[in-house]
């Protein structure tokens, strides 16, 4: 699939529209918005999973991924929403959790019932119950292994206790996987995403790291690209879209990750520019964004991935992220401005562009007061170590308010009926109270929302060859407060300048000097200089 000017919508499908009044979403809920995204015109939905689950990561912890979890709905209902979708020229993509399955996985209930067969399914080692195998630390928080007394041994998860991570130097770990993507792919899916895939490769030695908590000895690990290689060709999917979602990688691998010529990937989600917040590299200290960082970041990324014929997948906000409105924007003074400035910064770069589920509302943070209102499992994990290490309960609540993934996990802004129009009923999760305010039916309708702002770059973006193919790079690279870059094809040149600041900005020149017409903006006319958060597209 040529998938230059494609612009994928992400769902998550348990915030997304609930059909059946049980405060969740569920699938039926999406088929019933089908043509509210056929109008904002994406071309994919990458819908997170809803197969059958514990639910102690939301359906990233999964028990059987050939079955669809009932609090979700039905095979019948899945199949239905593939072929509405498609009547509607919308394609989907599943979301492949292959690095681990939930304990409650038929093949980790057999591994612990002692049958060899499915132990070599998983990492277990031998060892004693005081001393897990390596000091390696779960993204969740705590030591990554844990003890099954009954075996004695201990299982590696590298997320929720759990989460066991799968053992991919088993060819028959291997062939299930391929067997599942060919069972979906039969269905009339577009596509793939896989999570956090570049984990799959572990090392030959587990050993203690003693600079860091073992993530250098499996990220882009030494058989990963092999291993992809082999799930593509075997699973026939090459071709299709598929997205990697890649945990602290290198550059050079996702080149080799996304090349064509390497048969792997189409596109790769990395995360190095979602965390110029980060306080010493720390998720759980605040700082404000450095933009000049991001900057850099975005530079590198986008010009290397060019230079070397990768394809980035680009993006703001997910399931995982905090809005990028609160974070990066001002979602108080200027709302409009910074969601749409936002919106340009990425659509107009060299890549395939994922919008979130209310990105193209301008949904903001929760903003939550109590730890009450918190359901995620990193969440409630990182708040219990927070308090252990001596925060207070509201420098937690500071905290999670900004990095917390329930964030970006709110209720859809449908409406402003009660519940923000997602359920008749209390969700399981609430939404922030700027629903009254901040929802689809106050938008659709109005030709300067956020919304209309969204549906203008993705038709922008199929008129004009220059978005989806042109050649990039970055301008002015020492003003700290402006994102600036130039796309080129042929003789066209497209000119991108973004203000990450409450302020007026001036550029070494004027804007009006950067020459051509305003293709698209968030300001009436052109000054010499940026308005706050304004951003001003050139042709
Ligand atoms: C990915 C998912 C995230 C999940 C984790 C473990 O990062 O996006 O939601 O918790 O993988 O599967």
């Amino acid at each position: 699939m040529n998938f230059s000017d494609k612009v994928v919508y992400q769902i998550y499908p348990k915030s997304f529209c609930d059909s059946n009044g049980d405060g969740n979403g569920d699938i039926r809920g999406i088929i019933g918005k089908l043509d509210y995204l056929k109008r904002l015109g994406v071309d994919l939905i990458w819908s997170t999973p809803f197969f059958v689950s514990p639910m102690n990561d939301n359906g990233y912890d999964v028990a059987d991924y050939r079955a669809i979890d009932p609090r979700f709905g039905t095979m019948s209902d899945v199949e239905e929403l593939i072929a509405e979708a498609d009547k509607r020229g919308i394609g989907l993509m599943f979301d492949m959790v292959f690095n681990h399955t939930s304990t409650e996985h038929e093949w980790f209930q057999r591994a612990i019932k002692g049958e060899q067969k499915y132990i070599d399914y998983y990492i277990f080692k031998d060892g004693a119950p005081d001393k897990p195998p390596t000091n390696w630390e779960s993204k969740f928080g705590g030591n990554a292994w844990e003890y099954v007394p009954h075996l004695k041994k201990w299982y590696l998860h590298l997320f929720d206790v759990t989460q066991a991570d799968l053992n991919w130097e088993n060819p028959e770990v291997r062939a299930e996987l391929k067997d599942i993507l060919c069972f979906w792919k039969s269905k009339g899916l577009k596509g793939f995403r896989f999570d956090v895939v570049n984990l799959i490769s572990k090392p030959a030695e587990f050993v203690d790291d003693d600079r860091g908590d073992g993530r250098r000895f499996y990220t882009d690990g030494r058989h990963v690209h092999e291993f992809l290689k082999e799930l593509v060709a075997d699973s026939g999917i090459d071709g299709m879209i598929t997205v990697g979602e890649m945990s602290s990688t290198s550059l050079d691998n996702c080149i080799r990750y996304t090349n064509p010529n390497e048969h792997e990937l189409s596109m790769a989600f990395s995360f190095h520019h979602l965390k110029v917040d980060y306080k010493d590299g720390q998720k759980w200290e605040l700082m404000p964004p450095d933009i000049g960082a991001l900057k850099k970041l975005f530079a590198t990324w986008q010009e290397g991935m060019s230079d070397a014929g990768g394809w980035n997948a680009v993006f703001w906000c997910n399931h995982d992220q905090p809005r990028a409105i609160s974070r990066f924007g001002d979602d108080k003074n200027y709302w409009a401005q910074s969601a749409k400035m936002l919106a340009a910064a990425i659509h107009f770069m060299r890549g395939t562009p994922y919008i979130y589920q209310g990105e193209e509302l301008g949904m903001t943070n929760a903003k939550y007061t109590s730890i009450d209102q918190y359901r995620d499992v990193e969440s409630l994990n990182y708040y219990n170590i927070m308090l252990k290490n001596g925060k207070t309960v509201e420098e937690a609540i500071e905290i999670l308010g900004e990095r917390s993934r329930d964030n970006g996990r709110t209720p859809m802004q449908w409406s402003a009926e009660k519940h923000a129009g997602f359920s008749t009923v209390e969700p399981w999760i609430i939404p922030p109270d700027n629903y009254k305010t901040i929802n689809a039916a106050a938008e659709v309708d109005d030709p300067d929302s956020v919304f209309n702002f969204y549906r203008q770059l993705i038709a922008l973006r199929k008129r004009y060859k220059i978005i989806a193919d042109g050649d990039i790079k970055f301008i002015e690279p020492d003003n700290n407060d402006v994102l600036a870059y130039e796309r080129t094809l042929g003789d066209q040149k497209l000119t991108v300048l973004c203000n990450f600041r409450d302020h007026d900005v001036r550029l070494r020149q004027s804007v009006k000097d950067f020459g051509g017409e305003k293709l698209i903006g968030n300001y009436d006319g052109v000054e010499d200089y940026l308005r706050p958060f304004e951003v001003a597209v050139l042709k």
